[in-house]
């Protein structure tokens, strides 16, 4: 019986692992090999996570079109999933006429709870309010680049919540995403919150939602660009749906995390705590879309985004080589306006969501691709892929046992 009990895997070499894994799973040495090729380096992988056996690639494509703050972008974006990357482009290509997208950002304020247990909540909340400077003090009081560049704990709040004490340090993170910077803090805060309270600190941990480390886009839609008031009608009208269903909401704001989630990737950010983050922000007010809607006196649409962004440029982000790279394409200097530059994708991802889907819907292109790939995995090289795709399409049946007869029969012909 194969066991997945093995001790000290930890301790391997990435070999010795495959030599394990290989045996477990039957790989074959083909199968191997391709694991064993990395673009970004098995050291570098090896020093990112635990019991590395390889590196796992992705398709990085580049949006193009986008215009933010009056500055040209190509944005690389890591998906797996068809039709997402040229939806930005288009999104990005009608935002433009109108200017491109205007963003905001409120700061890098990020939030640091302490979890206070103590028989008597009230005094313990009373004492840590008295000694605040004292506490804020404390929390910066510690070697690291953010406090030398100006940022670190700027205030604090506490909340009292079913007998708890939960204290919030409220730390301006800079250019970082701030996580590692912020659990420091509160763990070696907590201590001197204990004494203070004579309570227990027990959770001492980031929240990963941030809502003073907003970043908002604006975009006029040109309506004629859009495709004329009928189209501007229906993406309010679906819109309005998002706002009043969960059901519609959820699937509206996955839209919008396809492009903020492939630039997070691109960019070697940690796209779950964004993810997480702009869920709880639109549950704040009752799980809403993260986008609003309306039409100005010309009668174009304008769309606004508002997400709660915490990315970084500096630190663990730099540890790819890939993403290194894809930061020097993207050309931003700092969080926040990588955080403005999300904010505006997310924007371009959802207008064209809802543009596709009050008008032609989204299969058309998206089946496209499909037929593509299922092209490619047939066998199809050069230029037989084309000619399978199209046949697929005009015949209306994509899969992969038709495309398997069709480049059979093209390949018949040609001979
Ligand atoms: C697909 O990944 C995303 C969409 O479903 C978003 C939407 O429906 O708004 C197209």
């Amino acid at each position: 019986m194969k066991t997945s009990r093995i001790s000290g895997f930890y301790k391997l070499d990435v070999d010795e692992r495959l030599e394990i894994l290989k045996d477990f799973s039957n790989l074959s040495d083909e199968e191997v090999e391709l694991l064993k090729k990395s673009k970004i380096g098995l050291d570098v992988a090896n020093a990112m996570i635990e019991n590395v056996i390889g590196t796992f690639e992705l398709p990085i494509g580049i949006a193009t079109n986008f215009l933010i703050d009056g500055k040209d972008y190509l944005i690389p974006m890591v998906i797996e999933e068809p039709s997402v990357v040229a939806a930005a482009s288009n999104g990005a290509r009608i935002a433009r006429v109108k200017g491109g997208f205007q963003t905001h950002y409120t700061g890098s304020i990020m939030i640091g709870q302490i979890q206070i247990i103590t028989e008597n909540p009230l005094s313990a909340k009373f004492e840590i309010l008295r000694h605040k400077d004292e506490i804020i003090e404390f929390a910066n009081d510690m070697e690291s680049s953010i406090i030398r560049m100006g940022g670190g704990c700027k205030d604090l709040i506490v909340r009292e919540l079913d007998g708890m004490v939960l204290v919030h340090l409220l730390i301006d993170v800079k250019d970082a995403m701030g996580a590692n910077f912020i659990n420091t803090m509160c763990e070696r805060t907590a201590p001197l919150l204990e004494r203070i309270t004579k309570g227990k600190a027990l959770l001492r941990i980031l929240s990963n939602l941030c809502p003073q480390r907003l970043a908002i886009a604006k975009a006029v839609f040109d309506k004629n660009a859009v495709g004329g008031e009928e189209v501007v009608e229906g993406i309010l009208k679906a819109y309005e749906l998002a706002k009043i269903d969960i059901y519609r909401c959820a699937t509206h704001n996955k839209g919008i995390m396809n492009g903020v989630c492939a630039v997070l990737i691109a960019t070697g950010n940690d796209f779950r705590a964004v993810e997480s983050a702009c869920h709880a922000y639109s549950a704040m007010m009752g799980y809403k879309p993260l986008t609003h809607y309306e039409v100005n006196e010309e009668g174009d649409l304008v769309g606004y985004i508002e997400l709660p962004m915490s990315v970084g440029v500096v630190g663990g982000v730099k540890v790819n080589p890939l993403a290194r790279i894809c930061l020097k394409i993207l050309g931003v200097e700092s969080a926040e306006e990588l955080a403005r530059v999300i904010a505006s994708v997310g924007l371009a991802q959802n207008f064209s969501a809802l543009r596709a889907l009050v008008s032609e819907g989204i299969q058309k292109g998206h089946m496209r691709l499909h037929a593509k790939s299922l092209a490619i995995s047939a066998g199809a090289k050069g230029e037989e892929v084309d000619k399978v795709v199209e046949r697929m399409i005009e015949e209306g049946k994509i899969s992969l046992s038709r495309a398997k007869e069709i480049l059979e029969e093209i390949r018949k012909i040609s001979t």
